[in-house]
């Protein structure tokens, strides 16, 4: 099964729930990046905002925290209609993130840069519910997709499986119907695409087009092309 996860940087701010409900038919998840201004040279988005979103929207709130010190939020972040926080590996302490972001009854995720090798996150994969490989480095959208990352994400994949751990693997930056394939065939099941979805002319069209685009890499290959 894969997931499509609309990530509302590339959606209009001032229209934000509007842009929301509109993807919503083909939305699994709602990616909410979240920019510290310091983790990342952008600043976007905080807690009121999700609570916002939160009063016109049931889909799950995926949210990505690009931030140095995301313990400090991570209730608030709860408090305001979060289901997920991802935390970045670079940060540190992630073991207690992880914990903390648990204890809140988050979903609870674990990022890692493109640069970033593989071995930072192997002692958290039986900790964490999911793994997200960013495929660009992190901060804006629109960027080119960074095809270097394939083998680390395929490394995880095999890493969860060969452990028989559950978490969701996801990537972030540059997922369009051109590289949908190849990360899905690396082993990802949650394709986050901000500019992909937002910038196109019909958002809810270009995401069926993306979850087209993905599922016949699957296993099998199977499509649902009337759904
Ligand atoms: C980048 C963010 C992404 C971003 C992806 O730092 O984490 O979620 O929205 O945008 P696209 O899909 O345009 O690369
Ligand atoms: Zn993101």
């Amino acid at each position: 099964m894969l997931r499509i996860a609309p990530s509302v940087l590339s959606a209009d701010f001032g229209t934000l729930s509007a842009a929301v409900n509109e993807v919503a038919p083909e939305a699994d998840w709602l990616h909410v990046d979240v920019m510290d201004g310091h983790f990342v040279p952008n600043l976007t988005i905080g807690p009121p905002v999700v609570q916002s979103l939160r009063a016109h929207s049931g889909l799950f709130f995926d949210c990505h925290l690009m931030m140095t010190n995301p313990g400090d939020f991570l209730e608030s972040f709860r408090r305001a209609g979060a289901d997920g926080c991802t935390v970045h590996v670079e940060v540190g302490d992630t073991a207690a993130l992880l914990v903390q972001a648990k204890e809140l009854g988050l979903h609870a995720g674990l990022a890692i840069n493109p640069e970033t090798p593989f071995e930072a996150i192997d002692p958290f994969l039986d900790q964490a519910d999911l793994i997200l490989c960013m495929t660009v480095h992190p901060g804006f959208g629109g960027q080119r997709f960074m095809a270097e990352v394939l083998p680390k994400i395929a490394r995880t994949r095999a890493e969860l499986d060969r452990r028989g751990l559950g978490a969701d693997l996801e990537v972030d930056g540059g997922i369009d119907e051109d590289t949908a394939g190849a990360v899905v065939r690396a082993g990802a099941r949650i394709l986050v695409a901000g500019s992909a979805i937002f910038s196109a002319d019909r958002p809810c069209e270009a995401a069926r087009r993306l979850r087209l685009a993905g599922e016949k890499s699957l296993p099998g290959g199977q499509v649902d092309e009337a759904k």
